[in-house]
């Protein structure tokens, strides 16, 4: 069962989930609070201008959101996006800002859209049976159905963003750092024209990355880490 107060909308194949939000939205079919979700994606969406690969088999989902809530905290949903999915694999980690891995290989990803309107798009993509090689999918390490699985990470979407309403970030971040990937060691975060290399020491209470360098904590708002 999905909670109450969300409208879904289901299809078999779709060019991006993200993408139909949007046009819901844009044509004012949404009116609320609303999960997209389809079997298949043509044009699936990742990062950065990257393909999401999105054969049958996998989790296609987007959360339509209507924002009720200050624009500058709506980076916090991709760490209210991957509890909701993780809270799920007691063996995954979080990897800043947006990925879930499992034995160190992605195995979901979420995507933030905010085109300026009263919504934010929530898209997150779940390797459940399918994945490329440099990737993993759930059913490598576990035996989940997909309805069972989207059932569960909406409940626990709306459970965190009801709580992060009520109380703030401190819960989210607490609950990402227990499984953060590369905590307490050394990174590099590429932003866009610079790569900083340092510790990992934590998140700051509005989600941006923590890096121990030798002159002081620098706070890194957008980046991508790797070792
Ligand atoms: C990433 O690059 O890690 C983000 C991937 C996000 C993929 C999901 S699948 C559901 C939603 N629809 C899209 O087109 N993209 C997101």
């Amino acid at each position: 069962m999905f909670p109450a107060g969300y409208v879904v909308y289901k299809y078999n194949k779709l060019g991006s989930t993200n993408s139909q939000a949007l046009r819901l939205i844009n044509d004012s079919v949404i009116n609320g609070d609303s999960v997209i979700i389809a079997s298949e994606q043509t044009e699936g969406k990742g990062r950065a201008t990257k393909t999401w690969l999105s054969p049958t088999g996998n989790i296609y989902l987007t959360f339509a959101l209507k924002l009720k809530f200050d624009i500058q905290l709506i980076s916090q949903f991709s760490f209210i996006a991957a509890v909701a999915v993780g809270e799920i694999l007691d063996e995954v980690q979080y990897k800043w800002p947006n990925d879930l891995l499992i034995s160190g290989k992605k195995v979901c990803g979420i995507l933030l859209e905010h085109h300026g309107g009263d919504y934010l798009i929530v898209g997150i993509g779940v390797n459940v049976n399918n994945s490329p090689d440099y990737a993993t999918c759930i059913n490598e390490h576990y035996s989940f159905e997909v309805n069972e699985l989207i059932c569960e990470i909406v409940n626990n979407f709306h459970h965190e963003k009801k709580l992060w309403l009520k109380n703030g970030f401190a819960r989210v971040r607490e609950l990402w750092l227990e499984k953060a990937w590369g905590m307490n060691s050394r990174l590099k975060v590429k932003m866009k024209n610079v790569v900083l290399e340092g510790e990992f020491v934590g998140l700051d209470e509005e989600g941006s990355l923590l890096l121990m360098r030798g002159d002081g904590v620098h706070k890194i708002r957008s980046g991508e880490v790797f070792i």
